[in-house]
């Protein structure tokens, strides 16, 4: 097979830090090539270069019609090279044919050509849905989390420039940044399956991702990087994870790592032992519905225990969590909230929503509660060096811009917002996506410290085996009813997801 895709040496440096350090790459036609790498690795900075979004320092591209080297998106473009970044690109507002066809809209004297634009959708959809299932004048916002994904694959697809029928598209390498972090297993399955067709029908696909058993199982080759070198690389089938593990942390991934460490790690402002009363009840809910979502919903939270919600993706775990909250009005039942110091959100939706990127992560940690002026910087600075070593946040310190952190890394300045503040109750929806192997144990360990400090944690999560291995007890969303729950020891990942899916 020829090489669609030779990446060369590329370094970059970003002022005085060397993010890329001669990396080289090399994708052939037809391939599912996994990239890996903690957060900051410099994933994301690579496939941007390769993009025309940043440019490199020094190194080259080839791509298999010769060198390339982008001045931007347009000209990437206009080789075949496309990408569906980290962040989500979608216009919720708009519907399915106006994001598909944003920036590229048919027009005849300036008015949108409806009709071309529909077809131009339906053509690039029906190469990554198949069916016709998603409503094309739908708005975005409609569509689960998994729709959403393949419409932000269609629209990559058609901005690249569809060729007629037979031809299929015109782009000849398409990256995927972390597409499956928010989809539960089945959606990603499927998702993986219009990916394999893409590949199979000549594309070079670069699949940035944190699942290791998305490498093992979807894709072909694999490269890993460390602190912008590569450190690995070889046949995503036949390697082992460990291997892959060792090549991005450098060392085995400790999973002895028990609370004990963490437990040493100082400073939680939560209540101490002294003052919880265990078992008391923290939050109860009593058969509530919302206007459409959820439907039945009954659990009491207890301090000192990690609620788990299991429940496929559209399934109503985020009305539900929305409804306990008051976002949404319920239209019977009822939320009794009895947590003396309230109760605290990690949404989903999170990227970059409710970040100040333009700012410190320090200030960012700090500021949720408190107003942006009535902050002494170096306390702030202090608590922001102190969660930037407790989540291992790869920041050049607190008062780094929050912008230019790796998507992962903004993450965790969110969690550590939400975890600095002392809220008895804390709901967290999907917390560990786009986060790196090694720091997903360090969240959910600080998870199970809060819970033993007398927190109650109600923890909503399509891994289920994270569910599985950090929670006491867990319930299953099906269809937005709320399943009551049972104690984690009566659950596995595969009786989860037969009741989940059933
Ligand atoms: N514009 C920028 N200015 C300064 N530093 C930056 C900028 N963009 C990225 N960086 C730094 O480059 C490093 C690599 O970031 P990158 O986004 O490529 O990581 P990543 O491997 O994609 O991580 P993740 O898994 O979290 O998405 C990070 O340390 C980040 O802070
Ligand atoms: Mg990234």
């Amino acid at each position: 097979m020829t090489s669609a895709l030779s990446l060369l040496e590329i370094e970059k440096s970003f002022g005085p830090v060397a993010v890329l350090r001669g990396v080289s790459l090399e994708v052939k036609r037809g391939e599912v090539h996994a990239l890996l790498g903690q957060n900051g690795a410099g994933k994301s900075t690579l496939m941007r270069i390769l993009l025309g979004l940043e440019r490199a320092d020094r190194g080259a591209i080839v791509l298999a019609d010769g060198p390339y080297a982008p001045r931007g998106p347009a000209d990437a473009r206009e080789r075949g090279v496309v990408m569906v970044p980290q962040e989500r690109t979608l216009c919720p507002a708009l519907d399915v044919v106006e994001n598909i066809v944003l920036g590229i809209e048919p027009s005849a004297s300036g008015l949108l050509r409806r009709k071309e634009a529909h077809a131009i959708a339906s053509r690039a959809l029906g190469l990554v849905a198949g069916d016709g299932r998603i409503p094309l004048a739908a708005p975005v916002r409609a569509l689960s989390v998994a729709d959403q994904q393949l419409v932000e694959i269609a629209r990559a697809l058609a901005q690249g420039g569809l060729g007629t029928d037979a031809e299929g598209v015109r782009a000849k390498v398409l990256v995927l940044d972390e597409p499956t972090a928010s989809l539960g297993k089945s959606d990603a399955d499927r998702l993986f399956l219009r990916v394999r067709a893409l590949a199979d029908a000549g594309l070079a696909i670069v699949l940035v991702t944190h699942f290791l058993s998305d490498v093992r199982e979807h894709a072909d080759g694999y490269t890993v990087l460390r602190d912008g070198k590569v450190c690995g690389s070889g046949d995503a089938k036949t390697t082992a994870p460990e291997k892959i593990v060792h090549a991005m942390l450098g060392r085995e991934l400790d999973t002895e790592r028990g609370d004990a460490d963490v437990e040493g790690a100082h400073g939680y402002r939560g209540a101490h032992a002294a003052d919880v009363k265990e078992g008391e009840p923290l939050l109860e809910l009593r058969a509530v519905a919302g206007k459409t979502k959820p439907r039945d919903a009954s659990f009491v939270l207890r301090r000192g225990e990690i609620l788990g919600i299991a429940g496929l993706v559209g399934s109503g775990r985020t009305e539900l969590l929305r409804a306990i909250l008051g976002l949404d009005p319920t239209s019977s039942g009822k939320v009794v909230l009895t947590a003396p110091r309230g109760i605290g959100l990690l949404s989903e939706d999170r990227g970059g929503e409710g970040l100040m990127l333009g700012r410190s992560v320090a200030d960012n940690i700090e500021l949720s509660a408190r107003g942006p002026f009535m902050v002494r910087p170096a306390r702030v600075d202090a608590e922001g060096a102190r969660w930037i070593s407790e989540l291992s946040i790869r920041a050049s310190g607190p008062a780094q811009r929050t912008g230019d952190l790796s998507g992962g890394n903004q993450q965790k300045v969110q969690i550590a917002r939400l975890l600095r503040e002392d809220y008895d109750v804390l709901l967290v929806d999907e917390p560990t996506r786009g986060i790196d192997v090694a720091s997903k144990a360090q969240v959910l360990d600080l998870l199970r410290t809060l819970a033993r400090r007398g927190k109650g944690v109600v923890l909503v999560s399509s891994q289920l085996e994270e569910l599985v291995a950090t929670c006491d007890r867990i319930a299953v969303l099906r269809r937005g009813v709320l399943s009551p729950s049972r104690p984690v020891s009566e659950w596995t990942e595969q009786k989860l997801l037969l009741e989940a899916a059933s």
